[in-house]
């Protein structure tokens, strides 16, 4: 059974063709209206979410078909001590196809191997967040026309930032890119990253704790929010949140086709003055979230099929 778990899952080539899929859904929507009907997805969260749960949803209604689900651990059965293996196993037996997020990372791929439908990992603690990488690799197509040779900025929680890393991952298949870490030095990418993505790759990169020095390079600039989730300690976290906060004043000397992106949600990291730059494609992100999830839907649920 097909499941997504990690963005490597899926070829170079799978990739392009859910990109395709997903900007075909955007400019014939009426074609795909009927195309999951009596087809049921399960949302299964056991941490919070706004934007994964409800593009997962949306995206299922879109498609014609319908959603069940719970949307915190303690509205479930998790509650009372059941596994995840045997979550997956009951939930088989309601739906066609399962979206899961999971505050442990490896969880939805236990759901993976014990589902006799497929899964999908929709972020396991700071690990993977496959489906956000999808997101912005269809952001990144849409606004900037393909994935070659273009310099990318992640910036803030580089360590606990799950889509960062699968990002990064997703990105090192494409020629000519050049990566820029930009984050505090306790917040770095992790080193098995640089070593098994970035070096391995031979994707040219370099740190630094200073944005605005770098701002001219970039033609994307992927701000992220510093994970209070996954501290040890509330003080660091404290001492750490408004490390960068991008303002106006800021991009002065930004590329005029910068493409500034965010997962989000954002707390701090970009100030609310920057939303009407023609560069701040956040919220664009979030509806091509919804495109992509409806093309991934119904790759995984025709596999299932054959
Ligand atoms: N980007 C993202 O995963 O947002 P939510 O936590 O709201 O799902």
């Amino acid at each position: 059974m097909r499941s997504l778990i990690d963005i490597l899952d899926f070829t170079v080539e799978e990739v392009n063709e859910l990109i395709a899929t997903a900007n075909d859904i955007i400019d014939n929507p009426d074609k795909y209206c009927e195309r999951c009907k009596r087809k049921k997805l399960a949302t299964l969260f056991f941490e919070p979410s706004t934007r994964t749960r409800l593009s997962f949803e949306a995206a299922m209604i879109e498609l014609g078909g319908s959603v069940i689900g719970f949307s915190a651990a303690n509205n479930s059965s998790a509650a009372k001590g059941e596994s995840v293996a045997d979550t997956a196993k009951t939930i088989s037996c309601y739906a066609d196809i399962i979206a899961m997020r999971h505050p442990k990372e490896g969880a939805p791929l236990v759901a993976a191997q014990n589902a006799t439908i497929p899964v999908i990992n929709a972020g396991d603690g700071g690990h993977n967040h496959p489906t956000q990488t999808l997101t912005d690799l269809l952001t990144i197509n849409r606004e900037k026309g393909g994935f070659e040779n273009l310099t990318v900025g992640f910036c803030g929680d580089l360590k606990f930032g799950r889509t960062v890393h699968s990002l990064i991952t997703a990105l090192s298949r494409y020629s000519g890119i050049n990566v820029v870490l930009i984050s505090p030095d306790e917040l770095k990418l992790p080193s098995y990253i640089k070593k098994d993505v970035l070096k391995k790759n031979g994707i040219p990169y370099k740190q630094t704790t200073d944005l605005e020095s770098v701002m001219p390079e970039l033609d994307i600039l992927y701000m992220t929010r510093v994970q209070r989730e996954r501290f040890f300690n509330e003080e660091d976290y404290l001492r750490l949140k408004d490390s960068y906060i991008l303002e106006p004043k800021k991009l002065v000397n930004a590329k005029k086709d910068l493409c500034i992106m965010h997962p989000l949600p954002r707390v701090n990291e970009i100030s609310v003055a920057v939303d009407d730059d023609p560069r701040a494609c956040y919220f664009k992100q979030v509806l091509y979230g919804k495109y992509i999830r409806m093309a991934l839907i119904l790759k995984l649920l025709e596999e299932a099929e054959k």
